[in-house]
Order: structure tokens, then sequence, then C-alpha cells
């Protein structure tokens, strides 16, 4: 079973590699090379192609500003199959973006420092991997000194995000009452996405004019990071994007450390870190729910939702022992009943969880494999196995799906997968899973 679950895999991966050296998440629905899931994609390539490992690294990493931000998607062809494309974002606005590549000018969660551990960790040929690690770390350094120098408004070490796409988890509910307070103009566009999925599983077109106005907002000031800051109706801090900020921290401070010769840049992360943990804990913990929460920069409030991105700071060494033991008591209590697959997006017991919509309540694997990693160091392994057992049990029963039901007993469908099929991460990590030396 296991063998033949990997062979699969390889096959969904392998025929969603393109020719330019990078890989699709989901042929038709997502049809260019996506910040996150390239990182989790190239886990997956790690254990059986190497060199597909590393090229789809170099290809996103290629795709870098001259000021250090990578942006979210790199349009490295044309597609009609996809909308918001190049010519709606118009990256070029911004006088240091790439001459080479078309892309967004947002970003996405920064897992490059993990990624690139985790594949010399996984490579047989150590040393053939770290001499690939000492070409590319540098653009991992200046990503975070990026981030650090742009976008940490209050100097306490926490990032920021302007738009819920940089977040990941776009259509969270959490970012119900921030479009409250905006008003967008209905725009003329022809949805693509709807044509690909059920749109039942997708945001609405209402919450796309939301996503759409931000954008020009930033256009109109050619992706000004201060100018952003200043005006943008979304400005969040999000546990999730900083916690996967602190966990690759740690990751380039260690590379760093055993290549030799980097004081500097080892010193300016450790000041970092120190802050940002610090920050972390004392401002986005929310000690009555049991879970870190994200915080609405422009409208000065908590958003007291827990979802799982609330767990995410699991993954680094960020929680203390009695933190670590509370999100394990919340996720348990709230997310983890009998009938329930761990870890739904959004907290199952709230009015506006559903099942169904994107990040709105269904299971992703690659929360599940930040969670997973995140409870085994933090020594809750009951938990740990189960959030692994679970996302495998729903792509051996359902596919390598983009989200799953997180019902066992699902009334309102045959399957548990929504969303695209043949999705790539959900490939890559149950490879990674499955070959994960335990
Ligand atoms: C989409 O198009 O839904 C993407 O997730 C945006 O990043």
């Amino acid at each position: 079973m296991k063998e033949q679950m990997i062979d699969k895999a390889i096959q969904v991966l392998d025929s969603n590699f393109q020719d330019g050296g990078f890989t699709i998440p989901s042929k038709g629905l997502y049809p260019f090379q996506w910040k996150w899931d390239s990182g989790f994609i190239a886990l997956g390539f790690a254990h059986y192609d190497i060199s597909k490992a590393k090229k789809e690294v170099e290809t996103i990493l290629d795709a870098q500003w001259e000021n250090g931000f990578i942006p979210h998607i790199v349009f490295h062809n044309d597609s009609d199959t996809y909308f918001p494309g190049p010519n709606f974002h118009e990256s070029n606005l911004h006088p240091l973006a790439s001459k080479k590549y078309r892309s967004t000018g947002m970003t996405q969660p920064p897992v490059f420092g993990f990624i690139l551990e985790r594949l010399y960790e996984i490579a047989k040929d150590k040393e053939d991997m770290m001499n690939f690690i000492k070409k590319q770390i540098d653009k991992v350094y200046e990503n975070h000194v990026y981030f650090y120098e742009n976008r940490d408004l209050n100097n306490d070490g926490l990032v920021y995000i302007y738009h819920n796409w940089e977040s990941g988890t776009d259509n969270s509910p959490l970012w119900d009452d921030i479009w409250e307070t905006m008003n967008p103009p209905e725009y003329t566009f022809e949805r693509r996405d709807t044509s690909h999925v059920d749109a039942s599983q997708r945001p609405s077109k209402r919450e796309y004019d939301h996503y759409l106005y931000i954008i020009e907002i930033a256009k109109e000031h050619n992706y000004h990071d201060a100018k952003i800051a200043e005006l943008s109706p979304f400005l969040v801090l999000d546990p999730l994007f900083n916690s996967v900020l602190i966990r690759s921290n740690e990751s380039l401070i260690r590379l760093y450390e055993s290549i030799g010769n980097n004081e500097e840049k080892v010193d300016y992360l450790k000041q970092h870190q120190l802050k940002s943990v610090q920050s972390l804990n004392s401002k986005l913990f929310h000690k009555d729910l049991g879970a870190y929460v994200h915080f609405d920069l422009r409208n000065n409030r908590q958003i007291p939702y827990i979802c799982s991105s609330s767990f995410a700071p699991l993954y680094s060494s960020a929680p203390t022992r009695l933190i670590a033991e509370s999100l394990a008591k919340t996720m348990l209590e709230k997310f983890g009943d009998a009938g329930r697959y761990l870890c739904a997006s959004f907290d199952p017991t709230h009015e506006k969880f559903n099942p169904k919509k994107y990040w709105r309540g269904p299971v992703w694997i690659n929360m599940n494999w930040i969670l997973y990693h995140g409870l085994k160091r933090h020594g809750f392994y009951d938990l740990a196995s189960r959030i692994k057992s679970d996302s495998l049990e729903l792509i051996e029963k359902n596919g390598f799906f983009e989200y799953f039901d997180s019902r066992q007993s699902n009334p309102d469908a045959d399957s548990n997968g929504y969303g695209g099929n043949n999705f790539s991460w959900t490939a890559a990590l149950l490879i990674d899973f499955l070959k994960e030396e335990v």
C-alpha cells in the first residue's frame, strides 16, 4: 500500500512538473509557480529526484526582486485558465521587481529556510546538497532581511501581511470583519477558478472584489511598502506567517553556522529572532482562547478566532512549555473530537465553520505537515501521530485533493476530497510523511 501510494504521488508530481523547471500546483486551476507550494513540492521531489527538487527551489528564488522580496506567484508562461494573471498584477510597477519574470506584488509564508534544511536532511549526497545550499542561502537570508527592514512596523520582530493571499489562508473567516470595514467597487471580471472547481468550494465574487481592490491600492503606489503600510485596508500580523519566519530563521542560523564565516548574518538573524519570539508570545498568544490569534493592525484589534494557523507556532521554538500545552489542549478539545479528522483549517465549533469551503474549514495537508512536526517537536507524540495518520487516510481514501472535509462520515458528498485534484503539495508531503524515518 505504502509503495503504491508513493508511486501515485510521484506520477502526480512528475505530471505537474513543467519544462521551465517549476511545478504547477494543479492543472487548470493553478497554472503557474506559487511560492510556498514550491517549497513543499521540492521536499517530495527530494526523495526520488534530487535534481528536480533543486530546480524547483532555484527557479522560485531566481524570481527574487532586487530588494529581497519573493513574489507569491511567478508567471513563467501565459495561461488563460487563471484570473487574476500578470496583466492584472503588473509587478513591473515596482522599480526593483524582477526584470526576468512577471509576478504578483505580494508574497507568501517564508518557508525556504526550513525547506533548505529539510532538503539537506533528505539528500543522500550531503556534499552536493551543501554546495547547492551555499549557492541559494543568501537569497533566503535577503528575503528575511526584506521582511524585517520593510514590514516590521512596530520594530518588535513581527512582520505584517497586506493581503489575505499573503497569508496562504485565502478566504478564512478571519478576514470577514476586515471586509466589513471596506466597500470596494463591484469589478467586472471573469472568474476562472469556478470553471475548474464547484463554486461552493471557492471564495465568493464579492470576496474577490475585496481581494482585487487591495491590489489596486498597492498598484496605485507602485507596490511601495511604506505606502501600502499607510493605506492598505488589510494590514495583519499573522501567527502562521511569523512562526514560519521564526522557524526558517532557526534553519538559516544552523545552516550558516555549519557553513562558517557568516557571523554577521548569524548575528542579525539571532537578534531579530529574539524579538520575534518574545513578541509572538506577548502580542499574539491569547491566554483565554488557548491559541495564537491574528492582529488587525489597521483597525487595532485582535481577531479572536481559532484556526489551524493558531497552532503553527508549535513548529517553531517560540511556545513556552505552558503555551505548548495549552495549544495541544485547545486543538484536541475544539478540533479533535471523535468523528473528525485533524486538523480543520477553522474552528469546527464556531458558527462560521464551513466544512467544504476552501480555508473556512477543510483540512489542508501542508498545514497538517507543519502541525505534525510542531507537535512532535514539543513532545505531543499521540496527537502528532494522529495528524499524520489522518492525513494519510484522507489521501488514500479520496485521492490527491487540494483540501478535505474533516467530517469522517460526510453527509454532503461521496468523497471528502475538494478543490483541485492531483494537487502537488498533497502528493509531495505524502511522500515526505511516508519516507520519514521514525
Ligand atoms: C487562488 O487563486 O485562489 C490562489 O490561492 C491565490 O494565491
